[in-house]
């Protein structure tokens, strides 16, 4: 996998008590690679940080604030990566409604601390900036959205993924344009589903809530159209981006989408429905629609990373669903070793990823 570029590699890691950075960290330990974690302390209970031990699994766990620099610098300083991903965020848009402030703080006050952070040391090679489908401004047509249409965003937590993108833009132009520089490159991924994710307000933790507690499922935005994908999907986005990187850096300093196929671009009933049918039990509802506005209609046009990197999307939404499913039935079950379990489905999920076979042959 990725050339075995990760084998030894150094990788900071920012976010990694998430939902999506608990599985990069374990994918990248997989891979051979030693990582290093900076975040606050996970923020749901249960969390597949906590639950799989991965504080065990890897290199270093720092349970730091990106907003205190001289901490999150003498952290990425002293363990000297080549490497960062930089995934930790404020990244619910509901909250942005009420916590704006907090919102713009760690997403882009906090993105200007690590890249800089990263600029202070000398052995970063390479930067894997992790925004959002929500950073364009949304026009809610038919329509994918490409690498180089504006920026926007109506919420904040949108309009912060949008500020970010300008800002790396920005800050690749004014800071990275020399020899010994690092390469700079942003990911845009849609909405993302998977196993050990119990945020608030996100679709598939409101579903394993209302199953698990006997609870209708109530779903504000039946209609809305996202594009829904398993987390390994991106997470495989941005191991490609960062082997490009790595290798080659100056030829893919940009923005690139990760997002599904045009068929896994289901509206939120479809999704929860499925998740009740392959659960075998919940009650889909349909609740008072929210005051706070949220996008209709988001789809992104995935062609750049067909393109420029040979990436295509592995399982289909009806997939991501069931591998979703599989790993909160197993979890509540208590019927198998999740740390093994899940080491399974990333194990899985490459054995079935299509471009590795070609990128072998490049
Ligand atoms: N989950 C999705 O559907 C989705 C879709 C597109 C983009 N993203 C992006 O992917 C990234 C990860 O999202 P997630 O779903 O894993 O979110 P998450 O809430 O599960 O994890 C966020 C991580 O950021 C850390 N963090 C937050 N504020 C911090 C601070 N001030 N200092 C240090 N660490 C801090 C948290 O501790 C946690 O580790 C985010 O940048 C998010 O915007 C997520």
């Amino acid at each position: 996998m990725f050339n075995n570029i990760y084998k030894n590699k150094r990788v900071f890691l920012t976010g990694h008590t998430g939902f999506k950075g608990s599985w990069l960290s374990l994918w990248l330990t997989k891979l051979g690679a030693k990582v290093c974690g900076y975040s606050l302390e996970p923020n749901t209970n249960p969390s597949m940080f906590t639950e799989l031990n991965i504080k065990d699994k890897i290199e270093q766990s720092v349970i730091g604030n990106i907003l205190d620099t001289e901490k999150l610098e003498k952290t990425i300083n002293e363990f000297e990566p080549e490497i960062v991903f930089h995934l930790a965020a404020q990244p619910l848009v509901r909250l942005s409604y009420y916590e704006p402030v907090l919102t713009y703080q760690t997403n882009v006050i906090g993105t200007l601390n690590v890249l800089e952070a990263a600029r202070k040391t000398p052995s970063v090679k390479a930067f894997v900036n992790i925004t959002t489908d929500k950073c364009y401004e949304n026009k809610e047509i038919n329509y994918g959205y490409k690498e180089d249409d504006p920026m926007g965003g109506y919420d904040m937590y949108s309009s912060s993924k949008g500020c970010v993108e300008i800002m790396s833009s920005s800050y690749r132009r004014s800071f990275l344009n020399n020899q010994t520089s690092y390469s700079l490159a942003t990911a845009r991924a849609g909405n993302v589903i998977g196993g050990g994710d119990w945020a608030l307000d996100r679709l598939i933790p409101d579903c394993i809530r209302g199953i698990n507690n006997g609870a209708d499922i109530e779903i504000r935005n039946p209609i809305a159209v996202r594009p829904w994908q398993h987390v390994l999907e991106p997470l495989s986005g941005y191991l490609l981006l960062g082997e490009n990187l790595l290798d080659n850096g100056n030829n893919f300093t940009e923005g690139y989408n990760f997002g599904p196929n045009e068929d896994s671009v289901l509206t939120v009933a479809d999704v929860a429905k499925r998740v009740t049918e392959v659960y075998g039990k919940g009650n889909v509802v349909v609740g008072e629609k929210s005051p706070l506005h949220e996008a209709g209609l988001l789809m992104l046009n995935i062609e750049k990373a067909k393109k420029v990197l040979n990436w295509t999307p592995t399982y289909n939404a009806d997939t991501a669903i069931k591998k979703t499913v599989e790993w909160y039935k197993h979890f509540y079950n208590k019927d198998v070793n999740m740390y093994e379990y899940t080491l399974n489905q990333i194990n899985e999920y490459e054995g079935n990823i299509v471009w590795n076979k070609n990128y072998a042959i490049k």
